[in-house]
């Protein structure tokens, strides 16, 4: 199985990461994954506009033009032979005596990717999943996609450990989006979403979202929601790349709606599968 190591694709075996790599120690580098339909990257374009501009914001200059980092990851699809499944790329700011202040400017930032095969979680989709609420305590630079993620992987491990898919994080009563995905409620038939702000991760999914909810006149408001609302409301979902349009019916142990996936959620799952299929 091979791998792209900065210009190069290789084989894993081969791939070898300096210890002193600044994503290792300190976790400084952006990410993206992207998912892989049929042999084909979805919204590849946005994923990549939104690694740029992570990596801009944390300072890193992309050592590739656009184009080129797509016909990479086409490369990989290709010779990896991916049907269905996802391509995961990651950029540090490369290697260099530990140290917190940025290495000198010759220091070359890493470029790591590989992709897997990963089924579509069909049965989740169908039936829906379970969450719990949990404190969002992460920083405010949450519209960056770093690698940083502790407090991600300390809420999913929370929701796993209790029977849940999915941490659904507020901030003082604020909902602000799930541990890796966004998150949606459905009120009377509109949509609310927390406004692209700081606080969270612009999805590429939400943004799919968005636009079809336009095309298709689904009300959609990016509008800060509380906790009481989501434990009162009609439906909720949350989204991302690898669970695309996912409906949550039970939080904290508690039905949302009937207990099965709404109405609304439903529609939108059916719109999303046609962008793709
Ligand atoms: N996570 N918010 C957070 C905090 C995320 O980590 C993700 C994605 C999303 C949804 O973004 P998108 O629709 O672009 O996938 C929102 C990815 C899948 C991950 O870390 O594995």
């Amino acid at each position: 199985v091979k791998v792209i190591l900065n210009d190069k694709i290789i084989d894993r075996s081969e791939a070898a990461i300096d210890i002193e790599d600044r994503g290792y120690q300190f976790g400084d580098g952006v990410y993206e994954v992207i998912r892989v339909y049929d042999g084909v990257l979805f919204t590849g374009d946005e994923h990549l506009e939104r690694f740029y501009s992570s990596a801009d914001k944390i300072k890193i200059t992309v050592p590739f033009q656009k184009e080129e980092l797509l016909e990479l990851m086409n490369q990989l699809i290709q010779v990896n032979d991916v049907h269905d499944g996802s391509i995961y790329m990651q950029l540090t700011r490369g290697a260099s005596p530990r140290n917190h202040v940025f290495p000198s400017a010759d220091t070359k930032p890493v470029l790591t990717a590989y992709t897997k095969e990963v089924a579509r979680p069909v049965e989740s989709l169908e039936n829906g999943v379970a969450a719990m609420v949990a404190d969002d305590i992460r920083w405010l630079r949450c519209d960056i996609k770093s690698l940083n993620l502790l407090p991600n992987l300390l809420a999913k491990q929370a929701a796993t450990e209790q029977g849940c898919y999915e941490a659904i994080l507020h901030r003082n009563g604020l909902v602000t989006e799930g541990s890796a995905s966004n998150a949606y409620i459905v009120v009377d038939g509109k949509i609310k979403t927390h406004p692209a702000t700081n606080l969270i991760l612009n999805g590429i999914t939400r943004q799919v979202v968005a636009r079809l909810c336009k095309e298709n006149n689904i009300p959609f408001s990016e509008e800060a929601f509380t906790l009481e609302e989501l434990r009162n409301a009609d439906e909720i979902f949350v989204t991302s790349t690898t669970s695309e349009v996912m409906p949550v019916v039970k939080l904290d142990e508690r039905e949302i709606g009937n207990g099965k996936p709404g109405q609304v959620t439903r529609k939108l799952q059916t719109l999303f599968v046609e962008e793709f299929e």
